[in-house]
């Protein structure tokens, strides 16, 4: 939390004197004192108790600030600013809360020309009410508001960072973002509509019929001019105060009327049609946009791992659950499939869980999972049905990506939702090939992120893409929406990446080729629903693995894990660090190699620069690789991984953070990482510090400190752990009885 001395608002109207409200219920600072010309509402704010002091005077309220916040109309700006410069003092942070920004820096730059004070941060809240002044104020307006910061070249980050850290302890959420940008997006997103609301009232109301017009008016006109109810005065100082944005949004605006005047007046159906679905698609979208609902409310979801120091040997041969890539893509399949599909050894994990939801919400009819059997009625290419709401995607970026191909191709519309880490991950990668297929997909966010948007009833034509990063769910989602498209849709892999897709799709008869890393498939085939064995997932595997090679006299066999040779990076390079592995009673189910890994802590492992090659091969493996690096003797080093980034969390990163907190010597770089080894040869005592380190709610992460716990000093706290469920719901059983001692809380 921020503190300041003493704070000095100028001005005390709603947005003021709610700053006020959570300054003093948040106890942000020593002082807080106000100028404003109402006594009355100086002696009002003292009854309320949110100022110590008030003046009529600005320059007595900001004599020793450290915080300066003009509170009032964006007009008295520079009057203010005249006053108030030689009393300011040297750091201070000078800030505003005015709708517009681009005249709230000119009149700054009138007063102190080009030596503006460095302190100098303008904002602009996005919160407001229909009441205003001083007793409207609450010290909630700001929760889950935006506020748009607009720092200038001038602007010392330090200002920037705690003016962020005073409206995050508002519960609002910060943007930083250029000031004519501000008023440009501004101008098209709330003046325009207030301008049009304006003077679609005034149309009306001074028309002869005006009274029948108010009278008869329906939800439209009445929804519509809401916002025509709005403080004038306010309105007139923002259309003035901006001017030059708000011309070119009306000048927009009148192109566009004219555009749909002619296609009404030319008869023309088709391209009006497309307008609305348009416009349809894209309020839809914006509804989930702003609902943020479903990741507030997993976000809050939070529990710790305490991981005791080790006491016994870490040994057992366990069966880790079913393969979550293939459970994922069983369930795909077999909904889209003619016939019935049979799956065992599904993951009952809530990513595998998401992905059989939503195709139940989609109409699919699908009994299980008991223990690990599902069995889908598939509704054939054509029968999936809309689910009336958004899916919920979960944590889970495979069903988000893979689905955006299936979604495409289908006759209705479709929303897809994600949580708090889903809502993070980059989905441009699958909506562009996806659109140069001909889909109607939009992805929003601040950054191409969920929610995704999908409107129906597109044709879609085959094309060839190169895969600009090594992404098995990218490659999945495009030969998926391939299926429905009319010719040939053919993906190149830069680096080959797990092929289940490929494999799944022949074993429900579909005719995939496979030609060096160029996979094609012909669409408007059909798939033939059939028995899937899931194997073990050699990702959950991995953290037994992983904790075996570190431990002394540890012997863990792990049985029955899919061996696929896309997805055995870790097995070559555990190896490649000298670990003592055995593969044994290798055999093909269901379509996949499975056999049965031992792994014992009968030596070092050594620090090795991992081969490039190898990276999609264990990428969902490096967090637990990362653990084995720290264990070994000498320095690890891997590079071309940037994709660890976008994973469920910033992979590099969290891992260096908590691997530092537990007293290891490593590095993020931009594309991987490098590990100074603390292992000696032939000693087995405690790597690790005890520590208490964050998971940021990634289930990978938090399994893989829990491992470094075989061999901490003490403790290893891990908060965030909730989403271990998301892939490995049995972990902390089987670590238990494996002979980690773990525990959860919460
Ligand atoms: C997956 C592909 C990989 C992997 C993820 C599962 C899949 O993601 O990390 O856990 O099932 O296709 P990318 O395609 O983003 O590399």
């Amino acid at each position: 939390m921020p503190r300041f001395k003493k704070v000095a608002f100028i001005g005390l109207g709603l947005i003021g004197s709610s700053l006020a409200r959570v300054i003093q219920a948040r106890s942000l600072a020593d002082h807080v004192v106000a100028s404003t010309r109402s006594i009355q509402t100086l002696n009002d704010a003292k009854a309320l108790g949110l100022i110590h002091e008030g003046y009529s005077n600005p320059i007595d309220a900001v004599r020793d600030a450290d915080l300066v916040v003009l509170a009032l109309p964006v007009q008295a700006t520079e009057k203010v600013l005249v006053q108030i410069k030689p009393y300011l003092s040297k750091d201070v942070i000078l800030t505003d809360v005015g709708s517009t920004k681009g005249n709230v820096v000119r009149a700054a730059q009138a007063v102190f020309g080009s030596d503006l004070p460095i302190g100098f941060v303008p904002g602009h809240p996005i919160a407001g009410s229909e009441h205003t002044g001083v007793h409207a104020g609450k010290v909630d307006l700001f929760a889950h508001h935006k506020v748009i910061l607009t720092p200038l070249d001038s602007s010392a980050s330090w200002a920037v960072q705690k003016l962020t850290q005073l409206w995050q302890a508002a519960d609002a959420e910060v943007i930083c973002m250029g000031v004519d940008q501000h008023d440009e997006v501004l101008a098209h997103t709330s003046h325009l509509p207030h301008l049009m609301a304006f003077n679609l009232v005034e149309q009306l109301a001074s028309r002869q019929d005006n009274l029948d017009i108010f009278r008869y008016a329906a939800g439209g006109f009445r929804d519509f001019s809401r916002i025509a109810a709005s403080d004038p005065q306010m309105w007139h100082d923002i259309f003035f105060a901006n001017k030059t944005a708000i011309l070119s949004a009306v000048d927009g605006f009148e192109a566009q009327l004219k555009t749909i005047r002619h296609l009404i007046d030319t008869d023309n159906s088709q391209a009006l049609m497309g307008l609305l679905k348009n416009a349809q698609a894209a309020r839809q979208h914006f509804n989930y946009m702003l609902s943020k609902h479903t990741v507030m409310e997993k976000e809050q979801v939070t529990q710790k791992f305490t991981i005791l120091p080790q006491k016994h040997r870490f040994q057992g041969t366990f069966s880790v659950p079913g393969d979550k890539s293939v459970s994922h893509r069983s369930i795909m399949f077999g909904a889209i499939a003619e016939g019935t599909t049979h799956v065992t050894g599904f993951l009952e994990g809530e990513d595998a869980l998401a992905t059989l939801q939503a195709f139940k919400d989609m109409g699919v009819k699908i009994e299980g999972p008991n223990q690990g059997e599902v069995t889908i009625h598939g509704v054939g290419m054509s029968g999936l049905k809309p689910a009336g709401k958004p899916l919920d995607m979960g944590n889970s970026g495979t069903s988000i990506r893979l689905l955006s191909g299936i979604l495409s191709a289908q006759q209705f519309d479709s929303v897809m939702i994600g949580d708090a880490s889903l809502s993070k991950r980059p989905m441009e990668r699958i909506a562009k090939p996806l659109r140069l297929m001909g889909a109607q997909i939009q992805t929003t966010g601040e950054r191409g992120t969920p929610p995704i948007s999908l409107v129906g009833a597109q044709a879609l034509k085959g094309i060839h893409y190169d895969l600009p990063m090594a992404s098995a769910q990218v490659k999945s989602g495009i030969l998926l929406a391939g299926l429905w498209a009319e010719g040939e849709t053919s993906v190149t892999e830069p680096e080959p990446t797990r092929d289940h897709t490929e494999r799944m799709l022949r074993a429900f008869g579909y005719d995939v080729k496979t030609e060096g890393n160029r996979i094609s498939l012909i669409g408007g085939g059909r798939l033939v629903g059939t028995n899937i064995q899931v194997p073990s997932d050699i990702s959950s595997a991995a953290f037994f693995m992983v904790g075996a090679a570190i431990t002394e006299d540890s012997d863990i066999t792990l049985e029955a894990v899919g061996i696929n040779p896309t997805r055995t990076g870790v097995i070559e390079i555990l190896k490649h660090m000298g670990a003592d592995i055995a593969v044994a009673n290798e055999r093909i189910a269901g379509g996949e190699p499975i056999a049965d890994i031992r792994i014992r802590g009968t030596r070092t492992l050594r620090g090795i620069h991992i081969p490039e090659d190898q990276v999609p091969l264990a990428i969902d493996e490096f967090p637990a690789l990362f653990v084995a690096a720290s264990c070994a003797e000498g320095k690890t080093v891997l590079t071309g991984a940037a994709e660890l980034r976008v994973k469920e969390s910033d992979r590099i990163q969290v891992m260096v953070d908590g691997l530092q907190a537990m007293g290891i010597d490593c590095t993020a770089t931009p594309d991987g990482i490098i590990i100074e080894g603390k292992g000696k040869s032939g000693d087995w005592s405690p790597i690790f510090t005890g520590a208490d380190v964050e998971s940021h709610h990634d289930h990978r992460i938090a399994m893989s400190f829990s491992i470094a716990g075989l061999r901490a000093s003490d403790v290893v706290t891990i908060h965030g752990t909730e989403t271990v469920a998301t892939s490995f719901p049995t972990f902390t059983q089987l670590a238990n009885e494996a002979g980690l001692a773990i525990q959860t809380i919460g």
